[in-house]
């Protein structure tokens, strides 16, 4: 099999690329190790910045997230049982956000490469990436019991924090900068309306908790665990009871309860492979980079990725020059290291470590009360989480 992009993985970085390049009329194949269903019902992201948005309007795949996603002009931050708002169109010039899950995201880019796009193969499996250095990269696969090769002009790494893409990077060219987090989210979806209209982001003496939602009959809420924690391990009362105290506040707002359909915990981590190219082979979204779910930034990411890489390619077909494809790590890792500050220092801002002392606490706590009450801070933390620029767009 022969074509121009090669890509491998269809998470949303992989699938909304192969969308973009068949819309500028280049063509891509895509692999997936992963069945259509399982790609359709992972449980993961839930929030899409302004640019996001923008790109998936642009890319003609916004039509049922206007429809059915929900915008957010703020969310609350809660802590000491008080509650504080953060208007993001005041602070922002008018950017705000939309709540639209991950797994809908993929449901509809899934039907519209099988509709209108190149080929996109479930349950292929990218066994190595190889040549990257030459002008013929190949991608080595498994497909119905049947090794086969892809050869491609590109290869676009979307697979994943644990895909093979990365690999094809030599050791002696890679840095990595990570840091992993004492402490993950326990997750669940449950079948009842939101207990309020915006994203709560509650830092509590006994541990971070937050209130999300997937529409306006289904919620979606986190409560910040030991690391390692078994899912298993909470019955669901104990949930409820332990999201009840550390959303607490001191006036008559309550949180519903109603059916668990799914629990999991998340890992913390973050993560920064430089650089996010190497010859012909082009690394995009979780491969290249891990965030700490805090602020909703990893699927927002992967998607600044695959547009930088998108622009570039067209660039060189338009004007004949490889200069953007050229600078595609250092302009995607400036985005990337804003966003790894600000999962960080979100993360830092709302949880609970078990090592901090009394006095980091208090520290925790003043910080939460110079967003309440300086501008200039919540503009800052309205601004991080609306998203950075995208950069060079077309
Ligand atoms: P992925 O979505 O990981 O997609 C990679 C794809 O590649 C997968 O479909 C995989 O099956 C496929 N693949 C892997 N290896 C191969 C191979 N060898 N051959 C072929 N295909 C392969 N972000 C948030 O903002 N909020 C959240 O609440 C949140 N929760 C998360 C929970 C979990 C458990 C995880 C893992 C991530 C979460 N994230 C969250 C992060 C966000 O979902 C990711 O940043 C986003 O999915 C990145 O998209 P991607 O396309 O780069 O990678
Ligand atoms: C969700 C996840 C996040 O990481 C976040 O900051 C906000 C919402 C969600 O899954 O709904």
């Amino acid at each position: 099999m022969r074509t121009t992009v090669g890509i491998v993985g269809a998470g949303p970085a992989g699938l909304l690329l192969a969308r973009l390049l068949h819309r500028s009329g280049i063509g891509s194949v895509v692999l997936e190790s992963r069945d259509r269903a399982h790609v359709e019902r992972r449980q993961r992201a839930g929030v899409l910045e302004q640019g996001t948005v923008d790109v998936l309007r642009a890319a003609g795949a916004g039509e049922r997230m206007d429809r059915e996603g929900l915008r957010h002009d703020g969310i609350e931050l809660r802590y000491r049982g008080e509650r504080h708002r953060i208007d993001f169109p005041a602070l922002t010039g008018g950017r705000s956000v939309m709540v639209y899950a991950q797994t809908e995201v993929c449901k509809d880019l899934v039907a519209l490469q099988l509709e209108e796009g190149g080929p996109l193969l479930f349950e292929a499996e990218a066994l190595a990436v190889e040549g990257a250095e030459g002008d013929r990269p190949r991608v080595r696969f498994r497909h119905e019991g049947r090794e086969d090769v892809l050869e491609c002009d590109y290869v676009v790494g979307c697979d994943g924090f644990r895909g093979v893409a990365r690999k094809a990077v030599p050791a002696a060219l890679s840095r990595t900068y990570e840091r992993a987090y004492p402490f993950g989210w326990l997750g669940i979806l449950a079948d009842v309306p939101p207990s309020h209209d915006e994203l709560v982001y509650a830092r509590h003496d006994r541990g971070f908790a937050l209130l999300s939602m997937r529409s306006p009959t289904v919620s979606r809420l986190y409560l910040q665990v030991p690391a390692g924690t078994d899912a298993g391990e909470w019955g669901d009362e104990a949930i409820w009871d332990e999201l009840e105290r550390r959303l607490e506040t001191a006036d008559d707002w309550r949180l519903r309860r109603g059916t668990i359909t799914s629990k999991s915990v998340t890992p913390m981590r973050s993560y920064v492979h430089e650089p996010m190219r190497h010859g012909r082979l082009f690394l995009a979204g979780d491969a290249a980079h891990i965030v700490p779910p805090t602020g909703a930034k990893g699927l927002n990411l992967a998607v600044g990725d695959v547009v930088t890489f998108a622009d570039a390619l067209i660039h060189l077909g338009d004007t004949g020059s490889a200069e953007r494809l050229d600078a595609y790590s250092e302009t995607c890792l400036r985005r990337v290291w804003q966003a790894e500050r600000f999962s960080y220092d979100m993360t830092a801002l709302l949880h609970r470590d078990p090592a901090a002392t009394p006095f980091e606490d208090r520290v925790q706590l003043a910080r939460l009360e110079r967003i309440a009450s300086s501008r200039a801070a919540a503009a800052d933390l309205a601004e991080g989480y609306t998203g950075f620029p995208l950069g060079e767009r077309r």
